[in-house]
């Protein structure tokens, strides 16, 4: 967790808020979690490294009869079970570098004290009423189907069989909110992206929305309905509350510096309860809403869905421990246009870790480093040609950091680590023209070879600067080889020109990404 922000109240830096669904804790988490957690915590970094006070949530949904069921199939407690695995969710996210804030559970008491007010608010106003509720209901997904919606007598979302219900039920009057709703996405064109999905569901909005049940009876496993105490709340009302009680609704602080969300990252199946279902709830209780929604797509494995039965998904300790987490973090960002569906296959990582990562950065500062200790006993000589703002790598660099920072605000993660390499190609076309290794071998043209050698670690800095927030790991790395301290802050942050200085010193290591083999 990261403890940069403790005075997160007191700081006059702006506010940006940003979270990831609450998982469930009936498994371990895989491949398809770390996606958005990473994509979330990428963000994040970015936003701080640019002066923002930025407030990165996640946490575990721990309630509803998915967790019930898994609990009995093996034999032990909801308790225990959810107790065991957020410990391996909060140690995945500690190997993959994730810098959340905060960390929610819905076991909480933090949490269901505020869930109870803000489910008995919403019935006394009205918007909740008893009835009874009769259709189907898929447990892997905790929804709510009516015939109608059934694929083939399956549920829509996963295709398994969703089971008959008949039972009194507690309904919130989302059908008052479609109005509302439809203007609200005429307004805020941004709110849900990418946009073919806001088409999507704005379509799904003008087909008419209808009352939505909000509490099971047959579910023990849940935070009990306050007025009625032969209920538990529907999960996913439970879940979707969770991004303002972890900042605290009910108390100062937190919730009037980070609320309203700035982002609510999430999967595309889920879009449905976080574009339609949470804005209407928060409306009702007079609470603003967040600013955007971002549904990404899903990961499939090596062509295939990723799935119990194939037993194919990908435990992201495992793949870490081969491949390393940035190597990790970086394709998962690179591979595929955020919002779309992408494809994991291993070939794809290694060929990315080799080439993108070995060849073009790591052998690019190797190099740098090599030729730097070779001529200059590994100190940054005087650049006696100018400042070197006349060429082609400082001419690009704020070029480049331009589009970086565009992509970046609009989560296009894939297209900014694109725009970094093509900087970093720039780099190694520079030392394929200039040639340092001919130069040197020419006294009379040791002004030239400082230049060069002065340029070729400066946009080495500003590289590690845009690798920073989805390479933190080998971003600090290059720092320390460029000779940079912990209290260098303006050197790992600042991209302007020139903040290097000479006669810093380098500290030459191991290349930074060992290549792969077969
Ligand atoms: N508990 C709910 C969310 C409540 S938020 C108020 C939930 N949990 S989950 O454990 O099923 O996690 C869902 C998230 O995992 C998705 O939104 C998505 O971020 C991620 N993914 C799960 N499988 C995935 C893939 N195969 N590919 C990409 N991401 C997927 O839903």
């Amino acid at each position: 967790m990261n403890s940069e922000t403790q005075n997160e109240q007191t700081s006059n830096k702006p506010p940006f808020y940003i979270t990831t669904p609450i998982y469930y804790v009936n498994d371990y988490p895989h491949i398809g979690h770390a996606y958005t957690t990473i994509a979330a915590d990428v963000l994040a970094r970015y936003k701080r490294l640019k002066g923002y006070n930025a407030f990165f949530l996640t946490g575990t949904d721990e309630h509803g009869q998915k967790i019930q069921k898994a609990a009995e199939a093996k034999n032990i407690s909801p308790n225990d079970l959810t107790d065991e695995v957020v410990e391996r969710f909060k140690h995945v996210w500690d190997r993959l570098g994730i810098t959340n804030d905060d960390f929610i559970r819905t076991t909480e008491d933090r949490h269901l004290r505020q869930l109870n007010k803000l489910f008995k608010a919403l019935y006394d106003k009205g918007d909740i009423y008893l009835g009874e509720y009769e259709g189907w209901y898929c447990t892997p997904c905790e929804s709510f189907w009516t015939e109608s919606q059934l694929i083939e007598a399956n549920c829509p979302e996963c295709s398994r069989p969703p089971e008959r219900l008949k039972e009194e039920s507690y309904f919130f009057r989302l059908s008052k909110y479609q109005d509302f709703m439809l203007e609200y996405f005429e307004k805020n064109p941004k709110f849900v992206q990418p946009e073919s999905r806001r088409n999507e569901l704005l379509n799904r909005i003008k087909s008419g929305l209808e009352d939505i049940s909000v509490s099971r009876a047959a579910v023990q496993w849940g935070a009990t309905v306050p007025m009625n105490d032969k209920h538990t709340i529907y999960v996913w009302v439970d879940a979707l509350f969770n991004y303002i009680t972890a900042l605290g609704y009910d108390e100062e602080g937190r919730f009037q510096t980070f609320w309203p969300a700035n982002i609510h990252f999430i999967g595309k199946e889920i879009l449905w309860f976080h574009g339609v279902i949470w804005p209407t709830l928060l409306k009702a209780l007079d609470i603003e809403l967040p600013l955007q929604v971002y549904s990404h797509g899903w990961w499939t494995i090596e062509g295939k869905k990723m799935s119990k039965s194939l037993g194919n998904a990908i435990d992201p300790i495992a793949i870490t421990d081969e491949y390393g987490v940035d190597q990790f973090r970086y394709f998962l960002l690179r591979e595929v246009p955020f919002g779309l569906d992408g494809n994991f296959s291993y070939t794809a990582l290694k060929n990315r870790t080799n080439n993108e990562l070995g060849n073009d950065l790591g052998n690019l500062l190797y190099r740098t480093l090599s030729m730097t200790e070779k001529y200059f006993e590994g100190i940054v000589p005087e650049s006696d040609e100018g400042s070197g703002n006349e060429n082609l790598l400082a001419e690009n660099a704020p070029l480049i950091n331009a589009r970086m920072d565009e992509h970046m605000n609009n989560c296009q993660f894939s297209l900014a680590l694109e725009a970094a390499w093509e900087y970093i190609r720039m780099a190694n076309k520079y030392v394929e023209d200039s040639k340092p290794w001919k130069l040197a071998k020419d006294p009379d043209r040791r002004g030239e070879l400082a230049a060069i050698m002065y340029n070729l670690a400066e946009s080495l800095r500003i590289i590690a600067i845009f690798t920073t927030p989805v390479m933190p790991e080998s971003s600090e790395k290059m720092f320390r080889q460029l000779g940079f301290s912990d209290d260098d802050v303006e050197a790992r942050s600042n991209t302007k020109w020139g903040i290097l200085k000479a006669g810093t010193k380098f500290k030459k290591e191991k290349p930074l990404f060992p290549r792969i083999e077969d």
